[in-house]
């Protein structure tokens, strides 16, 4: 099949994982959210973390006043589980519509992560809560162990700790984010539809050279890092088969530029700006323009059991290749947007 398409309609993407930071970075970096997504799923791994109703009720809050007047986004909070997590906090909060999920940071895995937890069975009676209530429970799927080599904490992270947790709840709504390999890819496509993963835009289109090739480029610096080329096609082979145990989590992940590029960076790549130029771009390369509202705007809100966005959006073809935008500036410094190293020829706009 070819494809000649110059533009597509499709409902309102959701962000289903995504840093929006605080205070003047979250002033900065929400104006590229609610542009073209309905919904996000706002991850709480702020400094400190957003641990309780209390907290998520007044981060949202925070994010509300934010809020073009135009606007029809919502931000949909999460809880940082931690070894002390109230479990009847996080039923109220989910009950009461206030949370929509709680999210696991094994600790050390990432950004924030210190109060995470060491001891994943210390969590089992929130779990069952969840598991009770219908909640999803997100994951960052990656052990810590120093023995374990970067590039294979995912796959152990499945094996040692993901199908013990699957065993024990099998009715828990589980979100694998961020996945980044083929074992994850396999591991998702055998369960049942209450195991579901986001897929970034940047694990779409880069694999491990565009970091480490030609000089070490921090701007590609991520967590999960990307792997090898098979992994980036066996991630892109599952999204564009229209598989609905897949959709788009951004993990928009913005840090100043001094803080990545530096002889300890941080992990993060700020790609909310170009997102859906990118998920254009890929689809369009496989022929699979039909298959990406599924993973932009249907299958996620299927999951959460959430309605489908009202508003639609149009993707529109360029014949020559959209200028990227290279970075935005913030109080606390300049912050690179993500460049996928391919052209990109499809550009979102409201209708
Ligand atoms: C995220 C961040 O900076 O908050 N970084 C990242 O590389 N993705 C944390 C995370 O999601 O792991
Ligand atoms: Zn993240």
């Amino acid at each position: 099949m070819t494809n000649n398409r110059t533009s597509l309609t499709i409902t309102m993407p959701d962000d289903w994982h995504v840093h929006l930071r605080s205070d003047a970075l979250l002033a900065h970096v929400l104006p590229f959210s609610t542009k073209h997504f309905g919904r996000a799923i706002v991850m709480p791994n702020l400094q400190p973390p957003v641990i309780s109703t209390k907290d998520a009720t007044r981060y949202q809050q925070q994010i509300q006043a934010l809020l073009p007047q135009e606007s029809h986004f919502t931000p949909l909070m999460t809880l940082y589980m931690t070894e002390q997590t109230d479990a009847e906090d996080v039923r109220q909060g989910y009950l009461s519509g206030h949370i929509n999920a709680v999210k696991l940071y094994p600790a050390g895995a990432t950004t924030n992560s210190a109060a995470g937890v060491k001891n994943i069975e210390n969590i089992y009676p929130v779990l069952e809560v969840m598991e009770e209530i219908g909640m999803p429970f997100l994951v960052h799927g990656e052990v810590v162990d120093n023995d374990i080599d970067i590039f294979d904490r995912e796959a152990v992270f499945i094996d040692t700790k993901l199908i013990p947790i699957r065993q024990r709840f099998p009715k828990l709504n589980i979100v694998f984010e961020h996945l980044t390999t083929k074992e994850g890819v396999d591991y998702v496509q055998s369960c049942d539809n209450n195991t579901a993963a986001t897929v970034t835009p940047h694990h779409l289109v880069i694999n491990r050279n565009a970091m480490l090739v030609g000089g070490i480029k921090p701007h590609y610096y991520c967590l999960p890092v990307a792997k090898r080329e098979i992994h980036r096609l066996a991630l892109v082979k599952a999204v564009t088969s229209g598989d609905i145990h897949f959709f788009l989590g951004t993990d928009s992940a913005p840090h100043v530029d001094h803080a990545k590029e530096s002889s300890c960076g941080c992990a993060g790549v700020f790609n909310v700006a170009n997102t859906l130029s990118i998920i254009a771009q890929v689809f369009e390369q496989e022929n699979a323009l039909d298959k990406l509202e599924g993973f932009t705007s249907l299958h996620g809100p299927a999951f959460y059991k959430l309605p489908i966005n009202t508003h639609k959006i149009c993707l529109k073809r360029s014949a020559i290749p959209l200028p990227l935008p290279k970075n935005i500036d913030t109080e606390e410094g300049s912050i690179t947007v993500f460049d996928p190293q391919i052209d990109l020829h499809w550009k979102a706009e409201n209708i």
